[in-house]
């Protein structure tokens, strides 16, 4: 491996924006078989304006990142979860998965294909992968599609919340991203579409972005916009909303096995009850994009309860954020398998 050039970016001041990478991967289904995929320069794709991706939103993506150590090798943060949770996904909207082989294969050769936008060790920022299955071809009817397309992307980015490492405000929606026995499970675009009016409404309000309470009594925090959410009790458990219309978040579930392997805190999936935020010392949004944000307060019904003084990030929330990303960025050992390592070739 020589000395990868990196391009001229500010690295410590990216924010979650797409930018265009050198290379993306796209590989194709048809007649009940994938094709091998391939590397290409277009960020563009070309399909049927019949599409069930367009019409009938068949399609589902996954979020995942590739961070750079000290020392220079790259790691890919649990990729098997993410190629897990999209078959999930597509089997909920009828697809036909992605071969966990396949999903592999890509994110890898994506990451490769742009070393040179993998951002380097201690700037706080990492490479994110956007891998995505759509529903394509000629087609009418209400009906899954005869073909589809998977591509993966990826390219540099900070944080999602733009304060980083800083409390940030949230207001509860009234509005659901996902009913009772739906599809709140599965990360497809239609409940990523039916958040964008309460994200709008909380960040016109002047807060980071809205609360979901559970769609059916509206009693229960389910999640924290693009995130999951947890809170940590005053006598140091760590809790997160047990609910079958979230996303079954893999930074969620990696964080309740940090809080139990490495802090020695008790962990809990259980209702979390809007009315009953006093329980909680600390709360935090945990996500692939959100890392770990910690809430500062929460407003409901026109009432706002902070988290402490509502600015100052809670030792606990500290501790999981710097196992997490110590982790991630080979500073600490992870669980066996967590940390994927590129072949820089
Ligand atoms: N909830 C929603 C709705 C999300 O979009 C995400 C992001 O992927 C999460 C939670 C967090 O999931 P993960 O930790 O797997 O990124
Ligand atoms: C992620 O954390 O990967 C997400 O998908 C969140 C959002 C940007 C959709």
């Amino acid at each position: 491996m020589g000395i990868i050039q990196k391009v001229d970016l500010d690295w410590k001041n990216l924010g979650f924006a797409y930018l265009k990478t050198d290379l993306r991967f796209m590989a194709h289904y048809r007649d009940g078989t994938w094709s091998d995929g391939a590397l290409t320069e277009d960020n563009h794709i070309h399909i049927h304006e019949g599409s069930t991706a367009i019409h009938y939103g068949q399609q589902a993506f996954e979020g995942l990142k590739a961070y750079t150590t000290k020392d220079g090798r790259i790691l890919i943060f649990r990729p098997d979860q993410n190629a897990k949770r999209l078959r999930n996904s597509a089997l909920d909207v009828m697809m036909p998965p992605v071969p966990e082989e396949l999903f592999l294969r890509a994110v890898q050769a994506v990451v490769r294909a742009n070393l040179k936008w993998v951002p380097p060790y201690g700037l706080g920022a990492s490479f994110y992968l956007r891998p995505y299955l759509i529903g394509v071809g000629q087609n009418m009817g209400v009906r899954p599609a005869p073909e589809y397309h998977f591509g993966v992307f990826g390219c540099p980015v900070g944080a999602y919340f733009k304060s980083g490492l800083a409390p940030v405000r949230f207001i509860t929606s009234a509005r659901d991203r996902a009913a009772p026995h739906g599809t709140g499970q599965a990360k497809v675009g239609g409940n990523y579409a039916a958040s964008l009016l309460a994200h709008e409404q909380a960040v016109k309000a002047g807060y980071a972005d809205c609360i979901y309470l559970d769609p059916l009594s509206h009693s229960k925090i389910e999640e924290v916009g693009a995130a999951n959410f947890f809170g940590i009790t005053r006598d140091g458990k760590f809790v997160t909303p047990k609910s079958d219309s979230i996303l079954p978040s893999i930074t969620k579930y990696s964080l309740m096995e940090v809080a139990q392997k490495y802090l020695s805190l008790p962990v809990e999936e259980s209702d979390v009850s809007i009315y009953h935020l006093d329980e909680f010392a600390e709360a935090g949004a945990c996500g692939t994009a959100a890392v770990i944000t910690p809430i500062g307060g929460i407003t409901h019904n026109g009432r706002e309860h902070l988290f402490g003084d509502g600015k100052t990030v809670g030792p606990v929330t500290r501790k999981l954020y710097d196992t997490l990303t110590g982790i991630q960025y080979g500073d600490v050992a992870g669980p066996s398998g967590w940390m994927v390592e590129v072949d820089q070739g």
